[in-house]
């Protein structure tokens, strides 16, 4: 295998707070095992159009409690094409740049993986999304942070719902998986939590609700991920409206993007710090396609195919738990 003396780095897919610590991780660890850096810019998108530059330490300083990420991010289109992955190629050889690691969540990696196949470049994965759907880490990168932004802006919905003698229906990111809706439901002691995991239909949901309301509960909460079935907050809210003659009066909250925002809590940034240089020994150790994950307190190596196929989803114990709580 060819010998590692330069690497790419680059952020791609949603953003999630810890990626700059993550990026800082890799930046510094690679100079301390004596190899040189390079930030791609604008994810994929940086590679093909080779947007792409060094990155001393001082490059990266002050960044690990900064959200978002310093080398932006982008859902490329280009990179899913043939003549854009060329390009790209074409890119790494004119900097040299020998290995790459790609922080991101899974459309990163199917990329990465085709890539890294495509033209023999190793590549590793560090996994950074708040949605924390990746099989083979316990935690993504972002996600512990996100989970508290909910949880404290459900916490001041629920002051005024409770002053209102309101139902609110709050939904929240996790396109296709629930794990954001069924953790800071279970947080906030939501009445009921709707996931991509588990279909409730909206009469069961009214019914459900009814009852909390004859056990002399005044206000509510139902967690709605967005990737639900019923197509969101508001079309919920109709369709459990549409199930009864008299209507709740329902408010309904999108957290959206907000939840994106933010500095990286302490185990993000410390989960961050642990992935990066774990990535930089692994491609050291000839080590690729493999995205770094953390489960029970240990590093993990997972290849890309299996955290690409087999998507981590919430368990049963969590929705028993959930359901446990609502009695
Ligand atoms: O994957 C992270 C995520 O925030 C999902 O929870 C959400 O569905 C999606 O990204 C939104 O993406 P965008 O900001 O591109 O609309």
């Amino acid at each position: 295998m060819a010998q590692i003396n330069r690497i790419g780095v680059l952020t791609s897919g949603g953003d999630a707070p810890g990626m700059n610590a993550a990026l800082r991780a890799v930046v510094r660890s690679a100079i301390y095992r004596g190899l040189k850096a390079y930030g791609i810019y604008q994810g994929y998108n940086g590679l093909v159009d080779g947007d792409i530059k060094e990155l001393q330490s001082n490059d990266v300083s002050n960044t690990i409690q900064r959200g978002g990420t310093i080398l932006g991010t982008a859902r490329s289109k280009e990179f899913k094409t043939e003549n854009g992955r060329k390009k790209a190629y074409q890119q790494l050889k004119d900097h040299e740049i020998d290995a790459l690691v790609v922080i991101g969540g899974d459309g990163t990696f199917t990329g990465a993986g085709i890539f890294s196949k495509e033209f023999d470049i190793p590549v590793v994965g560090i996994p950074g999304t708040i949605d924390n759907d990746l099989y083979g880490t316990d935690h993504t990168i972002g996600f512990d942070i996100a989970l508290n932004t909910v949880v404290q802006s459900v916490d001041r919905i629920k002051d005024t719902a409770s002053s209102h003698g309101r139902l609110f229906f709050i939904e929240v990111m996790g396109r296709n998986a629930g794990f954001i809706a069924i953790m800071a439901g279970i947080a906030t002691g939501a009445e009921s939590i709707i996931i991509p995991e588990r279909q409730v239909p909206a009469n069961k949901l009214r019914e459900h609700l009814q009852e909390t309301y004859e056990r002399k509960k005044t206000s509510g909460i139902v967690i709605v991920a967005e990737g639900d079935e019923s197509g969101g907050a508001f079309k919920l809210a109709e369709k459990v409206n549409k199930e009864a003659d008299e209507e709740y009066d329902i408010k309904v909250t999108v957290l959206g993007h907000v939840q994106r925002g933010g500095t990286p809590s302490g185990f993000d940034r410390y989960l961050a710090s642990l992935l990066g240089a774990e990535a930089v020994d692994a491609l050291l150790d000839n080590l690729r396609s493999i995205m770094i994950g953390y489960a029970n307190n240990e590093i993990h190596h997972v290849s890309f195919n299996k955290t690409i196929k087999m998507h981590r989803k919430v368990d049963e114990r969590m929705l028993e738990v959930a359901d446990m709580q609502n009695y």
